[in-house]
């Protein structure tokens, strides 16, 4: 293990960022967070499902995700003792319905999941719209309660191993040396209006949809998502439902997230929208006509970081000495615990995991398309 003396700087304080932020904090590394703001990070957007296999994932993203899924349970319990907080880690099993078994079987996952007839539906998730005949339980892809504590965990567990936040800054040009042209200054606004310059030899791009503001060079582009929660009774729903376009992850007190429009034309344009709330309301209906009775709780939206291939940026980027972890797209929740796990080894240059590190950094590196 290497440590610096400079703060190793984490650009982006949403969950990629305090992920990392954690992890290196754990290997003994002093850590800085720059956070813009902190309510825009797509951690506290998602619905939080770990599903590499009801999201039919394929090629190296389904094995990258499946290789989180595994660590999960581990990372979990080390924020949980860190922070002395819990993160409401469900592995509560999802389900995929299908109009049809032919459809099931088309599903690029389908040999890794359950088949279910419309009876053991019916079993899984009393009150499915009929016109679901068929199915696919994952048991092994689950949940995390992200908006509510996970993100809270993360943060808590980055301040007690002495993890320094600065909220409200605007990064806004990161420099080379002139000769070696290493990363060698961050240049940056804070909230109150002042220009400041922050010396740093080591970053990681943690900027999500954001990440082409800094490094023009990096394929990122944002994918709106708009949301909202519904109360149901506890307990009426126990396993996720990810239907065509619409997905319910009910949490344990019977709050339900449902998610999520994809809108790829949207750019950053903030705001719910009347059509992409009620292509979530018809979502409902078609899936469990009964949780359109239960009540709205909370409406919002983001911004997913999407790449060419719907896959993450990681590992060494265009300037010597920043790391990118950013572009996961749909899977940002689930492929946390893999991405702190590899940009902290690769940072860290810890053995004797630095073989698979490599090879992982470089079947997802920026420059791949
Ligand atoms: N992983 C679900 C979504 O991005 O909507």
């Amino acid at each position: 293990m290497t440590t610096t003396t400079t703060p190793i700087v984490v650009l982006g304080g949403g969950l990629m960022g305090l992920a990392i932020a954690h992890q290196l904090a754990r290997c003994g590394h002093a850590v800085r967070v720059l956070s813009r703001n902190r309510n825009e990070a797509a951690g506290f957007v998602a619905a939080g499902m770990l599903a590499p296999h009801a999201e039919g994932l394929s090629g190296q993203l389904l094995t990258l995700g499946q290789h989180s899924l595994a660590l999960i349970p581990q990372w979990v319990a080390q924020i949980e003792h860190d922070s002395g907080l819990t993160c409401g880690l469900r592995m509560s099993g999802i389900v995929v319905p299908f109009a049809t078994e032919d459809d099931s079987k088309r599903y690029p996952t389908a040999a890794l999941g359950q088949s279910l007839n419309r009876t053991a539906l019916e079993r899984e998730i009393p009150g499915l719209d009929p016109r679901w005949q068929a199915g696919l339980l994952f048991e092994q892809d689950g949940q995390i309660d992200n908006r509510r504590q996970l993100m809270r965990a993360l943060e808590k567990a980055c301040v007690s191993l002495g993890v320094q936040f600065l909220e409200g800054a605007d990064v806004q040009a990161l420099s080379r040396h002139s000769d070696t042209h290493e990363l060698h200054e961050i240049t940056l606004q804070t909230a109150e209006g002042e220009v400041q310059h922050h010396p740093c030899q080591t970053a990681v791009l943690c900027s999500g949809a954001w990440s082409q503001k800094l490094v023009p060079e990096l394929p990122v582009f944002p994918v709106k998502g708009q949301m909202l929660s519904l109360q149901g009774p506890r307990k009426a729903l126990k396993r996720v439902i990810f239907g065509p376009g619409t997905y319910l992850v009910p949490r344990e007190d019977g709050l339900v997230v449902v998610g999520a429009t994809s809108e790829r034309n949207a750019g950053f344009q903030s705001g719910l929208t009347p059509d992409g709330q009620s292509q979530l309301q018809e979502g409902i209906a078609s899936l469990l006509p009964e949780a359109s009775q239960w009540p709205p709780m909370e409406r919002w939206w983001g911004f997913r970081p999407c790449t060419p291939d719907q896959g993450p940026l990681l590992g060494e980027g265009p300037i010597p000495g920043l790391w990118l972890a950013t572009g996961h797209h749909r899977n940002g929740v689930l492929l946390a615990a893999i991405t702190a796990e590899l940009i902290s080894a690769a940072v860290s240059q810890r053995e004797p995991s630095r073989n698979k590190t490599n090879e992982w950094l470089t079947q997802f590196r920026w420059d791949r398309f």
